[in-house]
């Protein structure tokens, strides 16, 4: 069984709304005819709409950087599931190590975010990943699952389907130290492992897991060539049409 490719761009805190429009204008030319790979933009909150505009009659899906989980209220700044499915999201970033890292998100705040974005039908891009210090202190598999265990708290059987995990290794993002193909692999290999063992081997099977973290046009072939590793969330590279396109047309390489 075969799991479809998943590439997405995460452009973070950057582009305007006429520049997030112009850029999908460019991507929908530039990887029209790509089969067989699914492709997602997360634009930011502002351009959502706009993009999702852009992005009708084509196969390029709209996700959003990050929720709230709830519903409505006095909630300054939020923003809701039900708001990103009107403008169009079908995917929305979860636990982002920048989000983590900069605005205090914790494992029970990112399980309950995955919570609200199931609950509207919204599919969470899950995302996990060690520090370099982690990663020298011989942490990064324990650290690993208490954020894939901490994230999944909770949940139905019925709603891993729609899941989507993204390994991002935080001494990877935005360093140009990408992870080799086979250190990129071995975490991967041991969530679908844990995944397992803890929740259904249907999960573990049919879950799709990106890489994230310094993904390029020139490293994207050996990433994709690794067992487990389905996709990619790409930050930097996904700001530029010409970049992008290529990392989606890995196979052409
Ligand atoms: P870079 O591709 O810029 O390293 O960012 C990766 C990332 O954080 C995607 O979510």
């Amino acid at each position: 069984m075969g799991r479809l490719p998943f590439i997405a761009g995460n452009w973070k805190l950057n582009k305007t709304v006429e520049e997030a429009v112009d850029l999908v204008r460019q991507l929908k030319a530039s990887i029209s005819g790509v089969k067989d790979v699914e492709v997602a933009v997360a634009p930011s909150f502002t351009a959502l709409y706009a993009v999702y505009k852009e992005l009708e009659g084509s196969s390029i899906h709209l996700a959003a950087q990050n929720l709230f989980w709830e519903e409505k209220g006095a909630y300054t700044g939020e923003v809701s599931p039900l708001m990103l499915k009107e403008v169009g999201c079908q995917y929305v970033i979860i636990g982002h190590s920048e989000r983590r890292q900069f605005f205090g998100e914790t494992d029970e705040t990112v399980n309950r975010r995955m919570k609200a974005a199931l609950g509207q039908g919204l599919k969470p891009i899950f995302c996990m990943g060690e520090t370099l210090k982690e990663r020298e202190e011989g942490n990064t598999f324990s650290l690993i699952e208490r954020q894939l265990k901490g994230g999944l708290r909770d949940l139905g059987e019925m709603e891993f389907k729609s899941i989507v995990i993204a390994y991002e290794p935080v001494w990877a993002i935005g360093t140009g130290k990408t992870a080799t193909p086979q250190q990129a692999e071995e975490v991967p290999r041991f969530i679908r492992e844990r995944l397992e063992r803890v929740y259904s081997r249907q999960f573990a099977e049919e879950v799709r897991i990106q890489y994230g973290g310094s993904v390029t046009p020139e490293n994207i072939k050996g990433l994709m060539s690794q067992t487990n590793i389905d996709g990619a969330l790409v930050g930097g590279a996904s700001l530029k049409s010409e970049t992008f396109s290529k990392i989606v047309r890995f196979k052409e390489m």
